[in-house]
């Protein structure tokens, strides 16, 4: 196992209440006890009614949050039931989801994600930017074509590649036990990475996360890419136990 820095990042989607915060607080002691043995970096994206009271009671250098959208307007404005990207730094987000397929399904477009990415940097929250293609893309052979076009649309030159983490997750794997397979993962997760340095400088270097029905089982499968910088984990990531195996099984 290389001693590269892991991500480990969790998405509670549309879940969680208050009393979740124990989730957060195993995490923790977990990411506090075993930061010697394992160079990773945990991020934990809640819903956006729980980020400030997680993070006023969260006093730890050990696990970050985040929240999981934003409306694209920088300031205040008439956007009926929308938050900005200031109003959730504010509220004590460091890190933010955007371009998540359970978004672009509901009419998100590349552009309007790049207006996002551009109001989040200028807030400077770190992104956790998805791109993944849908069943239909991959059956037709679009996958490159579909991720070349997601990162260009939403990526500009002028953007600081050290506040952006780009997770790739293929929208038939999200919630269905599915994976792809490991030579075809390898070969992904290098296309992304070009297509990345063909915008920005040849000596940069982006971190790409795999997600899609990460758990504590298959985790192991995934060890076997060194290029993959870390994962991004939903279902798995509402259990403390769960989400701490799979950084363990990781590790094996
Ligand atoms: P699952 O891990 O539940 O498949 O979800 C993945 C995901 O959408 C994370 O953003």
């Amino acid at each position: 196992m290389t001693n590269k820095l892991r991500y480990f990042i969790g998405n509670w989607k549309m879940f969680g209440d208050f009393g979740s915060f124990r989730i957060i607080h195993r995490i923790n002691q977990f990411s506090y006890k075993s930061r010697k043995r394992f160079k990773k970096k945990i991020i934990i994206c809640v819903p956006n009614t729980l980020i400030h009271f997680f993070s006023k009671k969260l006093k730890s250098r050990f696990i970050s949050l985040g929240v999981q959208n934003c409306h694209h307007h920088q300031s205040y404005g008439p956007f009926t039931g929308s938050v900005n990207a200031s109003m959730l730094k504010r509220a004590g987000a460091e890190f933010i989801i955007l371009g998540h397929s359970d978004n672009r399904s509901e009419g998100e477009t590349n552009q309007l994600i790049k207006k996002k990415i551009k109001s989040a940097l200028n807030e400077k929250l770190n992104i956790i930017f998805c791109i993944g293609e849908t069943f239909k893309e991959k059956k037709s052979g679009k996958t490159f074509f579909t991720l070349r076009k997601q990162i260009r649309n939403s990526i500009e030159k002028k953007f600081k590649i050290n506040k952006i983490i780009f997770a790739y997750e293929p929208v038939w794997s999200i919630g269905t036990n599915k994976v792809p397979k490991i030579d075809e993962l390898k070969k992904i997760i290098k296309f992304i990475k070009s297509e990345i340095k063909k915008i920005f400088k040849k000596d940069s270097y982006p971190k790409i996360l795999y997600g899609g029905s990460v758990n504590d089982s298959n985790i192991r499968l995934f060890s076997s890419i060194p290029d993959i910088d870390g994962f991004l984990i939903g279902g798995a990531s509402q259990s403390s136990k769960k989400f701490i195996d799979i950084v363990k099984n990781y590790y094996k």
